[in-house]
């Protein structure tokens, strides 16, 4: 059965790169897309498809209707409808680290009865969410205060990577000056961060959350120490009890918050079923409930919970993460593009791009199957990106003009928050323009029209025309929002999450682990050694890292 499933998984995925390879019936190139809007002039309608009013627009790529249906058989021979079932009835499918992957639990109503295993994951839900709110409720109503007495303005996050990105995310989009509290986040090590935000902080008012699933990360820990510090210098008299009225703990290590100091009613936990950058959703999504309301907070949750029952309902034709992956499998594998952009055209998500870096990249910067062997082909494409319009000013050139093409995803909301309409307007002009010009591109024959128009001179049209040629055909997504709110923002990045979950399916590897991680930071222990120590060991580095200590150490003592 499995060796016949392995066949089918095999021929499926032969038909796609088949299919990726050959030119179309009638001539056109697998990778054009004009000429497929030249065939169909319905193809917006046939290729974009929406859910509780965000809507998806497939139709500026190369997915005709025989590259979706080869794509459909890859998505039913991986079994992805059956691998995504197995995930919400918490199935241990983190196999690498034996967990079940449940953040759809974070986000679901008690009724819907998700369990991890044999633990009853909803009720533990309801439980911390309950706790979060009453917190929540001290802290805005002013119940809960500082050590002398002082009502919290100010909640500082310190985490880092998933215990930091999303919150961080959330809070730049949708903080407005009426909201209940100014949010700030301290993720690196770096300690220009914290002399950066320390003198914004008056430490009477402000609250401080550490955030971190292990409680052992280095950055973290070391970051949580010097507030701690500057808290208890700050607060002086009973500095160190009074530290603790500033303090809560967010994480999966209660033995580590308990160590730390902090209080057992102040720490929010969450369960090792909660992926690090998933976990916006649990106790690490405090800090945006502190500081937008937990109305928002809990908008947020349904927006993703909408995402959720779509994802877990909708036919793979209809179902928007599983067509967004099916396309990012026909851009990677297919068309062979290594590299996407995300491009909000809404500032407020400039911090969008990053998170997704960390949910697409370290989910699937994979090299071997889920039984340890080699792939065997490309998975998860390098993700960068900026907000419209200032990527356009920046690294689009490459996009339009260079070697490879880059697919975006172009993100856009209608309607504003702000009365400028001309502004706005401009703002999604450009969106457009940007996608429209990608696939439109100029050929040469458009180039030379318009340079004789302008009275150029045959010797300057032929100096310039190839440096003035757009190839076009070049792939986009568009992701029009009605609105941007708590609501809206919970479906967007759901639908991310569940793409990243589909193509975990779909190339077979555990999106859910992230080794790639710990060996970086395992060498960074006797690095620091040798870096306290003021030199290094010789012959305990490589040549490179030995000279680069000795230039730094050197640099210290000038
Ligand atoms: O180093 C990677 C990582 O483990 C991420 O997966 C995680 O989001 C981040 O570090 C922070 O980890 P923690 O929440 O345990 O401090």
């Amino acid at each position: 059965m499995a060796e016949a499933s392995g066949r089918d998984l095999a021929a499926a995925w032969a038909a796609v790169e088949r299919l990726a390879r050959s030119p179309r019936a009638d001539g056109s190139a697998p990778a054009s897309i004009r000429p497929l809007f030249a065939a169909d002039p319905d193809r917006f309608a046939r290729f974009s498809w929406s859910a509780d009013g965000l809507l998806l627009d497939l139709s500026k790529t190369a997915l005709d209707a025989e590259a979706l249906a080869a794509l459909l058989a890859l998505a039913r021979a991986a079994d992805l409808a059956g691998r995504r079932d197995a995930m919400a009835r918490g199935e241990a499918i983190n196999a690498t680290e034996r967990r079940a992957v449940l953040h759809l639990a974070l986000r679901a109503p008690p009724e819907a009865g998700f369990r991890a295993g044999a633990e009853d994951a909803a009720a533990e839900v309801a439980e911390v969410l309950a706790r979060m709110r009453e917190f929540c409720a001290g802290v805005h109503g002013g119940a809960i205060r500082g050590a002398t007495g002082e009502r919290f303005t100010d909640v500082v996050n310190i985490g880092i990577g998933g215990s930091d990105l999303g919150p961080a995310m959330v809070t730049r989009a949708l903080w407005t000056p009426g909201c209940p509290l100014r949010a700030h986040y301290l993720g690196n090590v770096d300690a220009h961060a914290w002399e950066a935000l320390r003198p914004k902080l008056d430490p009477a008012r402000t609250l401080v959350l550490v955030a971190s699933k292990t409680f052992t990360t280095q950055e973290t820990m070391t970051n949580a120490a010097l507030v701690r510090g500057w808290l208890r210098e700050a607060l002086g008299q009973g500095g160190e009890e009074g530290a603790g009225r500033h303090l809560a703990a967010l994480s999966t290590n209660l033995k580590a918050t308990a160590e730390f100091g902090i209080a057992p009613e102040r720490v929010f936990p969450f369960r090792d079923w909660v992926g690090g950058r998933f976990s916006l959703w649990s106790a690490i999504g405090l800090s945006i409930a502190l500081a937008l309301g937990w109305e928002a907070f809990t908008r947020l949750l349904a927006g993703a919970r909408a995402m959720d029952e779509h994802f877990l309902a909708m036919p793979l034709e209809r179902n928007l993460p599983v067509l967004l992956a099916l396309a990012e499998v026909w851009h990677v594998n297919g068309l062979g593009y290594p590299a996407r952009a995300v491009l909000p055209y809404d500032q407020r998500l400039a911090r969008l791009p990053a998170h997704l870096q960390q949910v697409e990249m370290e989910s699937l910067g994979k090299r071997v199957t889920l039984d340890g062997a080699p792939v065997g082909r490309a998975t998860g494409p390098v993700v960068f990106g900026e907000p419209g319009t200032d990527a356009q000013h920046s690294f689009m050139q490459l996009i339009h003009q260079g070697t490879t093409p880059v697919p975006c995803d172009i993100i856009l909301v209608a309607r504003p928050d702000h009365g400028h309409a001309d502004s706005h307007r401009k703002l999604l002009a450009n969106g457009l323009a940007q996608a429209e010009a990608l696939m439109r591109g100029k050929d040469a024959a458009a180039v030379e029209a318009e340079m004789q128009a302008a009275g150029t001179d045959p010797a300057g049209i032929a100096r310039l025309l190839p440096h003035r040629v757009f190839p076009g055909d070049r792939p986009s997504a568009a992701i029009l929002l009605p609105h941007l709110d708590p609501f809206t923002l919970g479906q967007l990045v759901a639908l991310y999450e569940h793409k990243v979950f589909s193509l975990g399916a779909l190339w077979g590897i555990n999106a859910f682990d992230q080794w790639g991680v710990e060996l970086g930071k395992q060498l960074a222990g006797p690095i620091l050694r040798a870096l306290e120590a003021g030199a290094p060991k010789q012959g305990t580095h490589d040549g490179s890292t030995e000279g680069l200590l000795r230039a730094i150490c050197r640099a210290w003592s000038a």
